[in-house]
């Protein structure tokens, strides 16, 4: 039996009740707002120490290791580890350090945090084994849902089931690139997408031009458009899927937010065409899949160079935007589209370029296809704090690395 202790005795140094647990304990009410967990957990804090009780109490030192040295989140993460740390009962004075990670720590803590967001998910009807990939741009028009519905298309040829989700619930385009018309049916109080065999594969699309007729499709913006792409992945029956690709409205906006959140291991492609403003993409990307901490896999340039029927290339819209824009966020430049009037022709006859055999295109597209279904495990991690792309990127700018040409 031990004796009783007395709570007011004091103990080598420490107060009852501040040691480098409760410390730790607090810290874990810090949050880093830009990876949604908090510092203990994403392996932020690199060292806690309780130091000797003085007549105030203890003094308490926190070491935290930032992702970024200029971090803007820094002055933030400072405070609040004061806040929690100093309102320990019987701590006198919080020292806090901060250093910066290595690129290992650094990669360390963004896996960290995209488990800790793909525990806080919400259940989808998407499969677990589905590798999701939303394409995305900066800008409207340089190609997004023609580049998503052929790579859809080339990668449902390999044999394998493609879902194709229509994120464009204002500017849906897919079902004319597809050809595709009808009401989606329900079933089970789900949605069930419009199929179409494509070789041995299958291509299973859903898009807001499916359901039905006008007076639905306004009743559905006004009422439930914030819901919209959160209904289109958990009201659906997706059934099995390899691929769920995702084609993204222009712009940066809920529709992104609300998809990272939802699906936080979505994998992010970038289109751009070759004279775009790489540093407004590349920043407007970087700022998108930073927030949600998703995962940049490549970049896809369209409308590359023109080569007429003599076989002479003209670079119509410039050149080399993509591959500067690749190198700038530190991603591969996965393929390169080139500008072609079939695309244009077989978007309206919704036949997509990627099954015209003997076109120019299909081979362009089956590459693509390859790159992206071989292409290891994501390569890049973003990292974190997107100030670090847009640092790049502005370097980049300021080194007259990059044209500057209107974005519109
Ligand atoms: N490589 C290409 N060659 C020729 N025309 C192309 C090419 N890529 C796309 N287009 C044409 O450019 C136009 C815009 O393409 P698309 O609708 O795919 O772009 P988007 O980025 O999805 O646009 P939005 O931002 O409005 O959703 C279409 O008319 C399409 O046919
Ligand atoms: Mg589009």
């Amino acid at each position: 039996m031990t004796a009783p202790q007395d709570p007011d005795a004091p103990e080598a140094g420490v107060r009852p009740g501040v040691d480098e647990d409760a410390v730790r304990a607090a810290l874990r009410r810090v949050v880093d707002p830009e990876l949604g967990a908090d510092i203990v957990d994403l392996g932020m804090v690199t060292g806690v120490r309780v130091g000797e009780a003085g007549p105030d109490g203890v003094p308490v030192a926190v070491e935290v290791a930032l992702t970024v040295a200029g971090c803007p989140l820094r002055a933030q993460i400072r405070r609040d580890v004061e806040t929690h740390v100093g309102s320990l009962p019987g701590v006198a004075q919080v020292t806090v350090t901060t250093g910066v990670m290595d690129a290992n720590q650094r990669r360390a803590v963004m896996d960290r945090a995209r488990r800790a967001a793909a525990r806080a998910a919400p259940a989808t009807a998407v499969p677990d084994r589905a590798r999701v990939i939303a394409v995305a741009s900066g800008k409207g028009g340089v190609g997004k849902s023609s580049v998503t519905v052929n790579l859809a298309v080339a990668l449902a040829d390999r044999g394998l089931t493609v879902g194709l989700l229509d994120a464009d619930i204002w500017g849906f385009s897919v079902p004319r690139l597809l050809g595709m018309q009808g009401g989606v049916e329900a079933r089970d109080k789900k949605m069930v997408p419009l199929e179409r065999s494509v070789g041995t594969g299958l291509l299973r699309v859903l898009s807001m031009g499916f359901l039905s007729d006008e007076d639905h499709a306004i009743m559905w913006r006004g009422l439930v458009l914030n819901r919209a792409v959160q209904q289109f992945l958990e009201d659906v029956h997706w059934g099995d899927l390899d691929y769920l690709l995702i084609d993204m409205p222009p712009g940066t906006g809920d529709i992104q937010m609300g998809l990272a959140r939802m699906l936080p291991r979505t994998e992010v492609l970038v289109v751009t065409t070759p004279q775009l403003a790489a540093q407004k993409v590349a920043a407007r990307a970087a700022d998108m899949a930073g927030k949600g901490h998703l995962r940049l896999i490549g970049v896809v340039e369209n409308m590359s160079d023109f080569t007429c029927e003599h076989g002479t290339s003209y670079s119509l819209f410039g050149s080399g935007g993509g591959r500067r824009l690749a190198r700038e966020v530190g991603v591969p430049l996965l393929g390169q589209v080139p500008l072609h009037p079939s695309m244009a022709v077989a978007g309206d006859a919704g036949a997509p370029v990627a099954l015209d055999d003997g076109g120019p295109l299909a081979p362009v597209f089956a590459a693509l296809a390859e790159e992206v279904a071989t292409s290891a495990a994501p390569v890049v991690a973003l990292d974190g704090c997107s100030a670090r792309l847009l640092d790049r990127v502005a370097a980049a700018v300021a080194a007259g690395d990059v044209p500057v040409t209107p974005a519109g």
